[in-house]
């Protein structure tokens, strides 16, 4: 496995791997890896010849200087584990070397990025458009993997690929969980034991508006979910939103095929997102 640091040289390795024929996958991540990261990059490998995972915390994404500082990072834990799940290059550039100038563009994903995520961390998706849109033109990528656990980031690639016309495939990958039902997340890491006993509720209450998806209206189970959150004292529910998984818009009547539960949930200063199909 190589590292590089420079954009330059991973620009030049990607693009001599592509004039030999050989088709790449990439994972672009921001470290602190868990098997959720690497069931992607072993995905990435049997689909392709070459490998290439990025890790960079991108700063323009976050839009609380707090999150950002805390954010995990262990760069050398993660070389390890990528050498282990089959990575073949590692770019893994530093601030400086990404933006060496501000960069001053704005997307506009037709009301995809303003919605849940998007308008509790405005600006969030538009540093995550900038950041992929670059990351592609380094890594020349033919097929790129994202989880579904952020799923609205997933229907902004998508609709940034059209937009942008970028000739890469995008490969959504499901939602890998511990054993106790919590989606795998580097922020993980962060929740204290008492933290960590309580995040499974997240999950069981997505089972649980699963479980009335049939017979009940968005409103109700929102109404449900929102009573259910307020019961338990070390989860602060920022959203929970059922919305068209196409669209993202919300859903106020009956569920139909392809509507999704959405839920992001503060423990302390630890956000946590998650999302289920619903029929
Ligand atoms: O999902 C992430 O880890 C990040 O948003 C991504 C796609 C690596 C861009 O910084």
């Amino acid at each position: 496995m190589i590292t590089f640091k420079k954009i330059d040289a991973t620009h030049a390795y990607a693009g001599m791997a592509r004039i030999q024929g050989s088709s790449i996958g990439f994972v672009p991540t921001m470290g602190a890896l868990h098997d959720g990261h690497l069931s992607l990059v072993r995905r990435a490998k049997e689909e392709n010849d070459l490998v290439i995972v990025s890790i960079f915390v991108n700063p323009i994404q976050f839009n609380n200087a707090g999150d950002l500082e805390k954010y995990p990072r262990n760069l050398d834990r993660d070389i390890v584990l990528l050498e282990s799940a089959g990575c073949d290059v590692v770019f893994a550039p530093d601030a400086a070397e990404m933006y060496p100038e501000p960069i001053e563009k704005h997307y506009d994903f037709g009301g995809l990025e303003t919605v849940m995520e998007g308008a509790f961390r405005p600006g969030h998706f538009n540093g995550v458009a900038i950041v992929v849109d670059k990351l592609f033109r380094i890594t020349l990528p033919h097929r790129a993997y994202f989880g579904e656990k952020d799923y609205q980031q997933l229907a902004i690639i998508q609709a940034l690929v059209k937009q942008e016309k970028l000739d890469v495939e995008i490969v959504p990958c499901p939602i890998r969980r511990e054993h106790d039902g919590l989606a795998m997340s580097s922020r993980n890491e962060r929740l204290t034991e008492q933290m960590r006993a309580a995040a499974p509720a997240i999950y069981q209450w997505l089972l649980h508006a699963r479980a009335m998806a049939a017979s009940h209206t968005a409103g109700e189970i929102e109404k449900m979910v929102i009573a259910e959150t307020q019961k338990n004292p070390l989860l602060r529910l920022e959203y929970f939103t059922i919305a068209n998984e196409e669209t993202l818009q919300a859903v106020t009547g009956r569920i139909s095929p392809g509507d999704r539960a959405f839920i992001a949930v503060f423990a302390g200063d630890i956000r946590l997102i998650d999302n289920l199909k619903l029929i």
